[in-house]
């Protein structure tokens, strides 16, 4: 559904109004230029600034010139070479406040590459350079530049279970600084919202435009513009903010932009195919093709210098198209190619600076930075209450959950009935420490799967929010962990409290408890390992799905059921000590076997619980011969032996769990984006 937005009131027209006073801002860009890096290996395809295979006669490092692109040869070493690849070549433009400045250009041009780098976001690569000059109000761009201009990607990415509203007074709750109150927060959200056609969504939810079903594509970009519009930035920058939308949705979004630059913003988007009503809501073009400025002036404007230039746009034919049209590469043959490269070039020379400049605001200054990051605390409950929410609402990952331990708990329960009816004691032994084995492994699987569905579409949700520098790393983590803690610890409390009792285990308190302790401890260091996944794989489900595979092989392996622990090789042996199911496995079967007896039905004990004399051991076992099989290769060890082992196991799971956990935080720290900064030519 796409709400029209004239009809939504304008903030900026009401007295009073919050988000009204803009400090305008003017921005000049000169001669950026930005390269790349690129290893090719064998022969290139030729696309877009693409370089064509070199002769490998050339010695180590020397740079040549192919189609006007430097090309750095590494001396015949296999068949890969480093070539720059010029992807923005001197762009030299300005905007102006209160105007719409659309950057215009075929897919591939460099629209991306030059709003970031005009909102200094442009990310890190090896190798790669950027030059060139950023002026605010005619004054080099301060060093909190990022913080001043709002930035909008191309795809946005929501906590699909919150509604706009609830997204939108996120995002004002923080980024507005710790002057402002909840409530006058609260106002300016719906303010944003009221202002970008966004009331009749309020309280819908927002979606992931696809499996979770939401608000419309439109609306889902009105709400990335809202979040950005609640810090009412004097300078927003978006990126495509209509492709993917409809010609009357597209409109509309533009119509929404169009109407914040009549209120003193400088807006600056990429429009990629914009029809020719969005055409006519455009102030300012800049038209690339090929990483060079084809345009630069009034829209109104281009057409004639065009026209003046040679290439006159045929009668109803989209503006926009028409340059597409004549700034675009024929790759159709070698000659339609290189006669469209000297189109290019003719064109080039022609787009001179042709958009007229307001000098008013020169003596400006840049204006206030945009005060973002509230209290640490603040931002736990922030982020708490948002991370929370959204696991709640998503009933169907907490059914399957519930779902899941219910089954596994009904399986158990009927397969190991008749736990101790094992007709000698090694069958008994191994039901029952194969039944603690299968407890321990889904204190693995369960947590460590639940974590990175849950955490992996976060994952970019998260650097995204970071990069708008809205919050710190720790009090994210400390709040997505104090939510995955219960809803991981949930279903296996459940699912184990009935498996001890209704099973034939030990029964006593004591024994109940540390029972409980150490499955959770198996499933606090599962969420661990799972956040670790995830967040090294960039928020990929499945590729840190596939990571757990070989992970939990080893884990299962030297986990202590499959093999005696005590008679793995020494060389190999260390590893089996680090790993934590193993200690989890051990930890339960000392809790179960110590200080007990194993004994076949009917056979007895002594009014001590011990074994009775001269029976022998395949009828009657003591727990720490049992357990000394298992785990101390025959070697005996006292009660109060075994009590110790399971306390240090315990310790080493809190270990496990404490070092898996830093280990969670220093991995999202470092996927904070990483920018290339501007030098100066
Ligand atoms: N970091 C990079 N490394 C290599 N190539 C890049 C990099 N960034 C952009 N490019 C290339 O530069 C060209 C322009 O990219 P982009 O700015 O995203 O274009 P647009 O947004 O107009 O589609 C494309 O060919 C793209 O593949
Ligand atoms: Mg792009």
């Amino acid at each position: 559904m796409v709400v029209a937005v004239d009809k939504a009131p304008l903030v900026a027209e009401k007295s009073g109004s919050i988000i009204e006073t803009v400090h305008p801002v003017q921005l000049s860009w000169r001669d950026i230029s930005y390269t790349v890096q690129e290893k090719k290996k064998g022969k290139g395809k030729g696309g877009a600034n693409a370089v064509a295979p070199v002769d490998m006669e050339q010695g180590a490092g020397e740079t040549v010139l192919l189609n006007g692109v430097a090309v750095k040869t590494d001396g015949g070493k296999g068949n890969s070479k480093m070539h720059d690849k010029r992807i923005l070549q001197s762009i030299t433009g300005h905007a102006e406040p209160g105007s719409f400045t659309a950057i215009l250009g075929a897919s591939g041009s460099g629209k991306t590459s030059l709003l970031s780098v005009l909102a200094d976001r442009l990310l890190y690569s090896k190798g790669a350079t950027v030059t060139g000059e950023l002026l605010l109000n005619g004054s080099p761009a301060p060093s909190d530049y990022r913080n001043r201009c709002a930035f909008v990607q191309q795809i946005e990415v929501f906590y699909p279970h919150s509604t706009v509203a609830e997204t939108v007074e996120m995002a004002a709750r923080m980024r507005l600084g710790r002057k402002m109150t909840k409530d006058a927060k609260r106002a300016v959200a719906h303010e944003v919202i009221q202002q970008l056609g966004l009331a009749k969504a309020v309280d819908t939810r927002v979606g992931d435009g696809g499996r979770i079903k939401g608000i419309s594509g439109g609306e889902m970009k009105r709400v990335g513009i809202a979040c950005e519009l609640v810090s009412s930035p004097s300078l927003l920058m978006l990126d495509e903010p209509t492709s993917g939308l409809d010609s009357n949705a597209a409109l509309n979004v533009v119509r929404s932009l169009k109407k914040l630059g009549t209120t003193g913003r400088n807006v600056i988007a990429s429009i990629h195919q914009p029809g020719s009503a969005i055409f006519a809501e455009f102030d300012n073009v800049v038209v690339l093709a090929e990483g060079r400025l084809m345009y630069f002036g009034p829209a109104t404007n281009c057409m004639h210098h065009f026209n003046q230039i040679g290439y006159s746009c045929p009668q109803n034919f989209n503006p926009a198209d028409y340059m597409l049209m004549i700034t675009s590469l024929d790759y159709g043959s070698t000659d339609s190619e290189n006669e469209s490269r000297l189109a290019l070039d003719k064109i080039q020379i022609h787009a001179t600076d042709k958009a007229p400049t307001m000098n008013s605001c020169s003596d400006a200054g840049p204006g206030p930075a945009i005060e973002n990051q509230t209290s640490f605390g603040e931002q736990f409950s922030l982020l708490y209450s948002r991370i929370f929410r959204d696991a709640i609402r998503n009933t169907s990952a907490l059914a399957i959950k519930f779902a899941q331990g219910i089954v596994t708990t009904i399986l158990m329960v009927f397969l190991y009935a008749d736990l101790r009816g094992g007709k000698v004691v090694p069958i008994i032994q191994a039901n029952v420490s194969a039944l603690l084995f299968f407890i321990t492994i889904t204190g693995l699987f369960g947590p460590l799967f639940g974590t990175i569905q849950a955490f992996a579409p976060e994952v970019s949700i998260v650097i995204r929010e970071r990069m708008n520098n809205l919050y710190s790393v720790g009090p994210y983590y400390l709040a997505k962990l104090a939510v995955a803690i219960p809803v991981e610890l949930a279903p296996l409390l459940l699912q184990n409290s009935l498996t001890f009792w209704l099973l034939g285990f030990t029964h006593s308190p004591a024994r109940y408890a540390r029972f409980l302790c150490f499955t959770c401890g198996m499933a606090l260091a599962s969420v661990g390992i799972g956040f670790v996944l995830a967040v090294a794989a960039g928020g990929n489900a499945q590729a840190a799905s596939a990571s757990v595979g070989p992970i939990a092989l080893i884990f299962l392996l030297l986990g202590g059921f499959y093999i005696n622990t005590s008679t793995i090789p020494i060389w190999i042996s260390w590893i089996s000590k680090l790993e934590y199911v193993r200690f989890v496995y051990e930890g339960l079967a000392i809790n179960e076997f110590n200080g007990g007896v194993l004994v076949v039905k009917d056979s007895g004990t002594t009014h001590d619980g011990l074994c009775k004399l001269n029976v022998p051991e395949a009828i009657c076992s003591n727990g720490t011969t049992v357990l000394a099989n298992l785990f101390n290769n025959g070697e005996s060890r006292t009660n109060e032996e075994w009590e110790a082992v399971m306390w240090w196991n315990f310790v080493f799971i809190l270990i496990s769990i404490f070092v898996f956990w830093v280990l969670g935080y220093f991995v999202l720290l470092s996927k904070g984006p990483k920018y290339l900064k501007l030098a100066a030519k």
